[in-house]
């Protein structure tokens, strides 16, 4: 762990030169860097003082994805996207696989629960849950997994999204493969389903889509013809592609550069269509393996 306070964060290294940092608050992802570069866009002005959620890296969206219910539902007093991502996470430890230099990782494993929320996001959802979030570094990839516990009496419901941001060189050249054929929901035409019928998805404006359910397990996005990144859904359904644009990026105030969105692609797994029940007791476990394929 390095920094204090708000701004602790636990860097990993594999001897072959990859590494990841994540901050605490939020457990948030805020860096992965494999064959020399980085992979994950983070805004220049992102806040990472734990005064507000990280813009950029890989957001952690817990309990509700987006506004919650205006009403009659137990996340409807929550903040867009709920609390994981602005709790301070507590570090549980490091295991290291050390076998031959290709194949060796590091996994760092990061714990939630209601005992440890501050003391509103715990009276806007008083339920008794465990997170563990689990992050692997190996060569070429970054794994992102949660385990959610139902730790309470009463059965709960809940959404969990990933939202990560990729890093790019030029939004133009980018095309995002592997959901052809899947519904979504265009938040940005009023909410309304579509099929998605080409085989690949180019952004030349604002985007904020919901994919799914999602039968490939694989979502790829390609920049300049060549295939960038591979994101591997595991026990997840959905994903949402978001790109905020030009006024959009403009509008918030820790968005920085105004071009930034130039540069980055979200592309965030999850669980969010619909809601997730677990009963006293029952265990939830999904995430991704991101693949960087340069
Ligand atoms: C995306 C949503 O996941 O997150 C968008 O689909 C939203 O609608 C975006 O604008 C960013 O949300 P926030 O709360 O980080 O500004």
């Amino acid at each position: 762990i390095t920094g204090s306070g708000a701004s602790s964060k636990v860097i990993a290294t594999l001897p072959s030169g990859e590494s990841v940092e994540v901050l605490l608050f939020g457990a948030t992802v805020i860096s992965w860097k494999s064959g020399g570069g980085e992979n994950l866009w983070l805004s220049e002005k992102a806040a990472l003082d734990g005064s507000k959620a990280v813009r950029g890296g890989v957001p952690v969206v817990f309990p509700v994805f987006g506004p919650p219910p205006k009403e009659g539902h137990a996340t409807s007093k929550l903040p867009q996207h709920g609390f994981a991502r602005t709790s301070r996470w507590e570090f549980l430890g490091k295991s290291t696989s050390e076998d031959a230099l290709d194949t060796s990782s590091v996994k760092l494993d990061f714990g939630l629960s209601s005992s440890s929320l501050s003391e509103d996001a715990r009276s806007q959802w008083p339920l008794d849950f465990g997170l563990i979030y689990s992050v692997t570094l190996s060569k070429d990839s970054l794994q992102t997994v949660i385990n959610v516990r139902n730790e309470g009496e009463t059965s709960f419901e809940f959404q969990f999204l990933l939202h990560t941001y990729l890093r790019i060189k030029d939004i133009t050249k980018v095309e995002i493969t592997g959901l052809l054929g899947v519904d979504y929901i265009d938040k940005v035409l009023n909410a309304t389903t579509h099929k998605q019928s080409e085989p690949s998805i180019k952004i030349s404006g604002e985007v904020d889509r919901v994919y799914g359910p999602i039968p490939q397990d694989t979502t790829t996005v390609v920049e300049d013809g060549k295939p960038r990144f591979d994101v591997v859904r595991d026990n997840l359904q959905d994903t949402t592609i978001w790109n905020p644009w030009t006024e959009k990026a403009k509008a918030m105030g820790d968005f920085a550069p105004d071009s930034g969105f130039k540069e980055m692609v979200c592309v965030e797994v999850g669980a969010v269509n619909g809601w997730q029940k677990l009963d006293k007791g029952e265990v939830f476990e999904g995430g991704q393996t991101m693949k960087s394929l340069l």
